[in-house]
């Protein structure tokens, strides 16, 4: 039952993959159809009409916000911009501005809070489907089941009577050690924007608005409230804002979050040149930006540079700084009304594109078997098979007699930590229980917890005897969302496994050398046995089905198709991150300096040359593919059409099973004008192909595979020149060559 779903064809596919899809898919492309743009004049045209303008559904948006915003006292104006709870703002009865909601994001909807703590609310109907991570979202590269994913988050965050979802969290990774890692999408802005793009449109398709976060640099939790950063201009271009301008523009999302830390002095939610000029001003972003949660710092700096909406200050909500203080400054004349009118413009803006005044509002559902299927179809696509020798897997329940299960994380509830994106799921199957249910009756699983956070010496020793005593082991360990490993707040000090794994994995695989090593969380440092290990699979944080994920994995129902969405590299000093020494990671005097510049990742690893453990794009299958007819196709219709060619090639299925295929298309620039990386991913394509089957695969070259940021020019160049195409199904297996010449430079 493995299956590739393209971007193109998610209907299609999924519907058939679960037939239970249909009634989801019909009702979320029902509300893609009637779904509203900003700027649009298509309203909606059922409905009764309403006495006033902005109570008419079949007004355009404009109108709309224009007419209520007349209607509005300077109290009322104020009323909207500032929180008053943890996750509201107030409403306005009078008008009939209902009271806002605001949850985390990005795997699910998070448990109820406060409202003026961030203790639990103590709600019963506060559960949620659990999602799996970004960063196994990710490793699908597959932007349909972003939108999947962010559909069903959105259906969930209507049931609960959200309006607005804080997520997809789409921050580069850029060293291993962010504690938030696993909560985004991976170290590369072409696959980040893609799969962010499909969540975004698959959630605002419900009537929620996304939050697309943390804009921008928040690359590291350490010091991540007053740390300053300094990047260069081609560094924040080409990495770190791509993924926020594909939000905007190809996503459409309807509510940025400005980050907590400082970006060339100033605190990103009072930066004006990243939220008036880039933001607003070169994207024409028309919804509204929040303040994280406390990350206002001044009445005066964040009016005046481009925040919208201030949450989660400190203090009396009357007191927050966009409160009484900013009502003081319009009537003393210190702020002007326009100001504070843009900002009720984009608040309200967002209220009616998500249909808050209307009274067909998308009721959502919660944790349906669509959800269900969804949950299992995003973990079953995005494990990653790192190294299978000899076949080991797929496991034949057939012909296991014995199967030790070993390891705390085999048994470890994780979906309920990381801090904000934590869920209180209805349930989650765990690995150990998923292995049980599939090796069926006549396999004997026995467990042993072999390591913990309260690990002891027998432990281990009793860890062993029960790996020697069965047949085949599958050890599952990894990282938890304890504070100091993959959670929000901190990063990690290094990339070593906890409670002494290193170790116990050898011991194990030295015990029974038929281990399957599953790790869980974001990569670790795997040097100590991985040249040991027969078998490992990356299996993230796969959300209240990983369980049943994993299992159909190890016993072949899928043939993985995860690909990595981030280099593992094979020890930390081996990282763009540190290699420039502290001024480069974590800080001096409390400034970062990006000094690798563009070189993040696999950009890095290739143009350093440095062997990574697994390369950026790496990830095995039970079958084979193989890469033949690559032909390099220059558009006729360029520049008159934005796309100047494409590129065409077969995949083959040359193995046993059917299988899903990521392949990826990267670029090198042979003569560029500015140094550029040695490659850079300009598209990818996930097809399903069945044994001895052929696909032909093409993938666009838009005018952005060619172009870098110059900043002489401040302007993207696309210059005349040659340049090399790669393709193949990972970073470092490119088997497929072409060439393509840019007739004559231009300006994308
Ligand atoms: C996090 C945000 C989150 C917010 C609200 C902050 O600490 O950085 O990602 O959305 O809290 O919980």
């Amino acid at each position: 039952m493995s299956g590739g779903v393209s971007a193109s064809n998610i209907g299609f596919s999924l519907t058939m993959i679960f037939p239970r899809f249909n009634a989801f898919l019909v009702a979320a492309c029902f509300a893609i159809l009637r779904g509203v743009s900003f700027g649009s004049d298509a309203g909606v045209t059922t409905g009764t009409a309403a006495t006033a303008p902005y109570l008419n559904p079949g007004q355009p948006i404009e109108a709309r916000v224009e007419d209520l915003l007349s209607r509005m006292t300077i109290e009322e104006k104020i009323a909207i911009i500032h929180g008053n709870s943890k996750f509201t703002t107030a409403g306005v009865a009078r008008l009939g501005i209902p009271v806002r909601w605001m949850s985390d994001g990005p795997h699910g909807v998070r448990e109820d809070i406060g409202p003026d703590t961030w203790k639990p609310a103590g709600h019963t109907n506060d559960f949620a489907t659990a999602m799996p991570a970004g960063i196994c979202l990710a490793a699908t590269w597959d932007p349909a089941l972003g939108n999947a994913e962010g559909a069903v988050i959105g259906q969930e965050a209507r049931a609960r009577g959200k309006d607005i979802m804080l997520g997809p969290g789409v921050n580069i990774l850029r060293t291993p050690l962010c504690g938030r890692n696993f909560e985004y999408l991976g170290e590369d802005p072409y696959l980040t924007s893609q799969m962010a793009v499909g969540y975004i449109r698959g959630e605002q398709s419900q009537g929620v608005s996304s939050c697309v976060k943390h804009f921008a640099l928040n690359n590291q939790e350490y010091d991540r409230n007053k740390i300053d950063v300094e990047a260069d201009e081609r560094a924040l271009r080409e990495i770190y804002l791509p993924a926020f301008k594909a939000a905007v523009q190809e996503g459409g999302v309807w509510c940025v979050m400005a980050a907590y830390n400082k970006f060339r002095g100033e605190f990103c939610s009072e930066n004006s040149y990243l939220l008036e000029n880039i933001l607003k001003g070169e994207w024409g972003f028309k919804g509204l930006v929040v303040s994280d949660w406390s990350a206002a710092h001044d009445t005066m700096g964040c009016a005046e540079n481009g925040l919208d909406l201030e949450m989660g200050s400190n203090g009396p909500y009357d007191q927050f700084y966009f409160a009484q203080p900013y009502l003081d400054a319009i009537k003393a004349g210190t702020l002007p009304m326009a100001g504070l009118d843009d900002k009720v413009r984009r608040n309200l803006r967002v209220m009616f594109a998500t249909g808050v005044f209307d009274g067909d509002r998308n009721v959502g559902s919660l944790n349906t078997g669509e959800h269900e299927a969804v949950a299992r179809k995003v973990a079953e696509d995005g494990i990653v098979l790192l190294k299978n020798d000899g076949d080991l897997l797929p496991l034949d329940a057939g012909k296991v007699t014995t199967i030790a299960v070993i390891g705390e994380n085999a048994t470890r509830l994780q979906s309920h930590g990381g801090e904000s994106s934590a869920i209180k799921a209805f349930y989650e199957v765990m690995p150990l229980e998923g292995i049980v249910k599939r090796a069926g009756g006549l396999v004997n699983v026995i467990y042993s917890e072999g390591y913990s956070h309260h690990s002891t010496p027998d432990m281990a020793d009793r860890a062993v005897a029960a790996a020697k005593s069965a047949d085949v082991v599958i050890y599952v360990g990894g990282l938890n969302h304890d504070k100091g490993f993959d959670c929000e707040g901190d990063d990690r000090k290094d990339m070593k496994l906890p409670y002494g794994q290193d170790d116990l994995i050898q011991r194990i695989i030295a015990a029974n050398p038929k281990t399957v090593v599953v790790m869980e969380g974001t990569m670790v440092d795997m040097g100590a046995w991985v040249h040991k290990a027969t078998a490992i699979l990356q299996a993230w944080y796969p959300g209240m089905e990983g369980g049943n994920a994993l299992a159909e994995v190890l016993f072949g129902d899928v043939n993985p198709s995860g690909k990595l969405p981030c280099t593992f590299p094979k020890r930390l000093e081996d990282t763009p991150a540190a290699a420039f020494g502290p001024e480069a990671y974590p800080w001096v005097s409390g400034t970062v300096s990006y000094k690798e510049g563009l070189l993040v990742g696999y950009r890095w690893y290739d143009t350093k040359k440095i062997e990574p453990q697994f390369p950026f794009g790496y990830g095995l299958s039970y079958t084979r593919f193989k890469y033949t007819n690559i032909k390099v196709v220059a558009s006729a219709d360029w520049p008159a059409e934005r796309e100047i060619g494409h590129v065409q090639f077969d995949v083959t299925n040359i193995g046993p099973r059917a299988g899903a295929e990521v392949a990826q298309l990267y670029v090198h620039e042979s003569d560029p004008g500015l140094p550029r990386p040695e490659k850079e991913l300009k598209g990818f394509k996930k097809v399903f192909v069945k044994p001895g089957e052929t696909q032909t695969v093409s993938i666009p070259l838009p005018e952005a595979t060619f172009a870098y940021y110059d900043p002489g020019q401040k302007s993207w160049v696309g210059h005349k020149g040659t340049f090399e195409i790669m393709v193949g199904g990972s970073s470092r297996d490119l088997p497929l060559n072409g060439e393509f010449t840019v007739p004559t430079t231009f300006y994308p």
